[in-house]
């Protein structure tokens, strides 16, 4: 374990691209590690709580021997924590707090929650240093999904001395910044779960409704899942109106009417099938599909609301 701070450029020196350190070498660490090597950084130091995990991602991007959070942060220019969002408080402290670390002058610390602005780190900031929340809108599974960081949304929220930097390793990754406004990054992450894990719920619903048609469960999910990767794909390219396909758009009541007939027996699905169609309704244009919107009208029944039994 490193005690002593060796910082491989001097922190005077406003670099534009700052060496990193990762704290938290778990999916959205390792995957941000690795993009931002190949994205010309120099990862120096990885820090984790589990030895096998830091090691794993130091060897990957040859930063040496993992060391402790607090080391991490006074190492590197830029320093992120990518532990879970219950943990950034306590690790954070802990950096503040650690015999030796002094100050922290003219380094950043950074966070990726979603929900939390940079307030969280502030701690940080009685050391001298910056602090930041710079949130990838991705999917992200380690390592390997390292390449879907680019053209992916980054929501920022930096201290303005931090703020050039970071606009910069974001253009650098080739992602998109998001200026998410103060006391909006609830709304914001609100936006990001509909978009990216009411689908899968979505999905996996729909993968049990066609295996229960006799289909084999793994060739329904493949199948399924390569439907919404084909819409979600036109829908970068023209907008979730213009991508629309379907009985809906088609203003095909007497389809959507033989759906709502087959999921007489499911009527939690049915309901689930009634919202969607109405939401798809009001993407297509209430007005320009008169046929559907009669089929629709005055749905769905709240009776069918689908209940949640507390374990
Ligand atoms: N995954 C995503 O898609 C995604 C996308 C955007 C933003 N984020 C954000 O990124 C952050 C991390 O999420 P994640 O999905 O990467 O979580 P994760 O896979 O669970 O990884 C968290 C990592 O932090 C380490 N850790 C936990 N407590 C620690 C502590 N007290 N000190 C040092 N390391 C600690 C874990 O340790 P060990 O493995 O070493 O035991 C793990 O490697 C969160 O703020 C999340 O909101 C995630």
């Amino acid at each position: 374990v490193d005690q002593q701070p060796s910082p491989t450029r001097s922190p005077a020196r406003v670099d534009p691209r700052p060496n990193v350190a990762i704290v938290g070498a778990g999916r959205a660490g390792s995957a941000l590690a690795v993009a931002l090597q190949s994205s010309g950084y120099r990862v120096v130091a990885v820090s984790s709580r589990t030895p096998a995990a830091a090691m794993a991602l130091s060897a990957a991007v040859h930063a040496g021997a993992p060391t402790t959070p607090a080391a991490a942060a006074r190492r590197a220019e830029l320093t992120f924590l990518t532990v879970p969002d219950s943990a950034l408080h306590e690790v954070v402290a802990r950096i503040a707090a650690s015999p030796g670390a002094g100050s922290l002058p003219g380094r950043v610390l950074v966070h990726c929650a979603a929900a939390l602005d940079r307030e969280v780190l502030s701690a940080a900031r009685g050391e001298g240093a910056a602090v930041a929340a710079l949130h990838p809108l991705q999917a992200l599974h380690g390592a390997a999904s390292a390449a879907s960081l680019r053209g992916a949304g980054f929501a920022l929220d930096a201290d303005p001395e931090a703020a050039d930097r970071l606009e910069l390793l974001v253009s650098d990754l080739g992602g998109i910044l998001l200026p998410v406004a103060a006391g909006q990054r609830a709304a914001y992450h609100a936006a990001a779960v509909l978009a990216g894990n009411a689908p899968l719920a979505l999905l996996a619903r729909a993968v049990q409704l066609l295996s229960g048609t006799g289909i084999d469960a793994d060739l329904a999910g493949r199948a399924l899942a390569g439907l919404l990767a084909g819409a979600t794909a036109n829908a970068m390219r023209m907008g979730a109106a213009a991508a629309l396909t379907g009985p809906v758009v088609r203003d095909d009541a007497g389809t959507v009417a033989s759906h709502l007939a087959a999921l007489q027996a499911q009527p939690e699905l049915q309901h689930l099938y009634t919202v969607l169609a109405i939401e798809t309704l009001q993407l297509a244009g209430v007005d320009t599909h008169p046929e559907v919107a009669a089929l629709l009208a005055g749905r769905p029944a709240r009776a069918d609301l689908p209940r949640v039994t507390a374990a």
